[in-house]
């Protein structure tokens, strides 16, 4: 199914299963940055959250307020017993210690899933995960590449692929060219997240293989993916209209879970 289709249907299912709930699941979505990329992410939750009828308010605060303020800010949301989840959009300014704000969110509240005592997983590969199970595709035994190493994305996909039993490696900005081309070559299923356009173009790939476009940059073109479009392989992921999607229903559905916890 196509991923449009695939999140509609999920949000759907959302919905129905919080109009029965006794009070809606609360959201708080706290930004510190004047960022074009988090502007888009931002609204797009705020949409998703009227549609599935949950409730999510967003704090934007000053891009000069001080790391000892945004902790105390987190800690009102961490302390308020009408808020089931918090997030900290990232980036956040220079200056800021980003891990020391990832560790002060209440893990219980961490849809994020970036605190280490979160029982959540980072929204992006948990969302590629879901969706490719939903494809009907065979992790056990497959080699997984995934190129990029960030927390947010590259290191947590990598963990949850091995989970699923897929033999992972993970490239990087350092690997060189040759290695880059060998293990792409051997690759069942590709995550792409580097941020670079069309970054994955015309290295020799299995007609079979799966590639999960995670990158997103903007150009006088438009928006584009690390991934050429049309690539010769069995399933690639569209960007627009891909991954960032994904991420998105996966926060509505872990938002439902901090909310089903707590009751
Ligand atoms: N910035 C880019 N992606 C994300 C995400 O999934 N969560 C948060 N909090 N910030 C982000």
């Amino acid at each position: 199914m196509v991923i449009k289709e695939y999140v509609k249907a999920l949000k759907e299912n959302m919905k129905k299963e919080v109009s029965s709930f006794k009070r809606k699941p609360s959201l708080v979505i706290i930004q510190v940055n004047e960022d074009a990329g988090s502007n888009a992410y931002v609204k797009g939750k705020l949409k998703d959250a009227a549609e599935i009828g949950v409730d999510a308010k967003l704090l934007k605060l000053p891009i000069d307020i001080s790391e000892e303020e945004l902790l105390k800010e987190i800690d009102k949301v961490n302390n308020d017993s009408s808020v089931d989840a918090l997030i900290v959009q990232m980036p956040l300014p220079k200056g800021i210690n980003e891990e020391a704000v990832k560790l002060r969110v209440d893990p219980s509240k961490d849809i994020d899933g970036f605190h280490p005592l979160s029982k959540f997983s980072p929204c992006t590969p948990l969302g590629i995960i879901n969706y490719l199970k939903a494809e009907g595709v065979d992790f056990v035994g497959k080699n997984a590449v995934v190129i990029g190493r960030s927390n947010i994305v590259g290191k947590p996909a990598a963990k949850l692929l091995l989970k699923e039993h897929c033999n992972v490696t993970v490239l990087h900005s350092r690997t060189k060219k040759e290695d880059m081309d060998f293990y792409l070559a051997h690759a069942d299923i590709i995550v792409v997240a580097i941020g670079k356009k069309h970054f994955l173009s015309d290295q020799p790939l299995k007609k079979s293989a799966i590639v999960i476009d995670v990158g997103i940059s903007r150009d006088e073109d438009g928006l584009h993916g690390d991934a050429k479009p049309g690539l010769d392989v069995f399933l690639q992921t569209p960007v627009p209209g891909g991954v960032g999607l994904l991420t998105r229903v996966t926060l509505m559905e872990n938002l439902i879970g901090a909310y089903k916890n707590g009751i």
